[in-house]
C-alpha cells in the first residue's frame, strides 16, 4: 500500500496537488472511538459526514442489543461469503420485502453497498444494443456503471430538460438502428450538489419518448416524501 501511495504522489496521480496529504486523510482516514456522527480524527473532535450514520443511530442501545443477540444466535457474519454462491436467509428476503414496501415498489434487491448496487443495476438493465442517457453530474458509481456498458451513451447537461430532450432525440434515432431501448439515469438528490433531480419533468418526457428511468436515490431514500419513500414520492412520480 505504501508503494502505491508513493507512486501516486510521484506521478501527481488523480489527487493532483492533494496527493501528498492523501494517505490517512482523503483516503483511508483513520477514525477513533465508537462509530458515531461525532468522532475523533487526527486527535480532534469532528462531525463525521463520511460514514452512513449522520443521525448517530448505529450505536443506539436498542440497536446494539439486537445486534448482540443476533450475533449470539447466528454468528457474526452470516452467510460468510458472496450471497450468489453462499446463499441467504429468510431474514434477507424479509428485509427486501419490507424495503420494497417502504418505497412502494414491487420488489427490492439487497447489494452490499451503494457503489456496487448502482454498478450492478446498470449492468443488469442494459445490453449492447441499448443506449444510456445520463446526467453529466452523476455520482461516480453511475459514471463507472456506464463505463461498463458496451453500447452507446450520451450525457445531458445537469438537470437541463431541454438538453435531455435533444439527447433523447439522438438516442431514439440510434435505437431505431440498433433495435435496442433507452435507459435514462438521474439522481433523486444529487450527492455532489444537494439539489433534487427533476424527476417529475423527466417522467413527463415519457409521453414523448420511449425510455426506462433509473434513479439513484441514495440521499432521497428515508428523507424525502410523505412516508420517506424518497425523491419520487416528494415529486409525486414514485410509480
Ligand atoms: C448518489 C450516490 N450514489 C451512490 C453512492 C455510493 O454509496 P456507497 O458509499 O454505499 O458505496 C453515493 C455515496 O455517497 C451517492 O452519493
Amino acid at each position: 500500500m505504501k508503494d502505491l501511495f508513493a507512486r501516486i504522489i510521484e506521478n501527481k496521480g488523480p489527487l493532483g496537488k492533494w496527493a501528498s496529504q492523501a494517505e490517512g486523510y482523503f483516503v483511508f482516514p483513520k477514525l477513533e472511538g465508537p462509530i458515531s456522527n461525532r468522532m475523533k480524527f487526527q486527535g480532534k473532535e469532528v462531525i463525521t459526514w463520511s460514514i452512513n450514520d449522520y443521525l448517530g443511530m448505529a450505536n443506539l442501545p436498542e440497536i446494539k442489543k439486537v445486534d448482540g443477540e443476533t450475533a449470539a444466535e447466528y454468528g457474526a457474519a452470516y452467510p460468510m461469503g458472496a450471497r450468489m454462491m453462499s446463499g441467504h436467509t429468510d431474514f434477507h428476503e424479509q428485509l427486501e420485502t419490507e424495503l420494497a414496501d417502504f418505497v412502494h415498489k414491487e420488489s427490492s434487491y439487497l447489494l452490499n453497498f451503494g457503489y456496487q448496487g448502482i454498478l450492478s443495476a446498470i449492468d443488469a438493465l442494459v445490453s449492447k444494443d441499448d443506449i444510456i442517457v445520463y446526467d453529466v453530474d452523476s455520482h461516480a458509481c453511475i459514471i463507472d456503471g456506464v463505463r461498463l456498458h458496451m453500447g452507446k451513451r450520451f450525457t445531458f447537461v445537469h438537470n437541463d430538460i431541454e438538453s435531455l430532450k435533444k439527447n433523447l432525440e439522438r438516442a431514439t434515432k440510434m435505437a431505431e438502428q440498433t433495435g435496442g431501448g433507452i435507459l435514462v439515469i438521474s439522481e433523486g438528490v444529487f450527492g455532489m450538489r444537494g439539489e433534487q433531480g427533476k424527476l417529475k419533468e423527466i417522467v413527463e418526457l415519457k409521453k414523448e419518448f420511449n425510455f426506462r428511468l433509473l434513479v439513484d436515490d441514495a440521499h432521497g431514500f428515508g428523507t424525502l416524501g410523505k412516508t420517506g419513500a424518497g425523491a419520487g414520492e416528494e415529486q409525486g412520480v414514485q410509480d
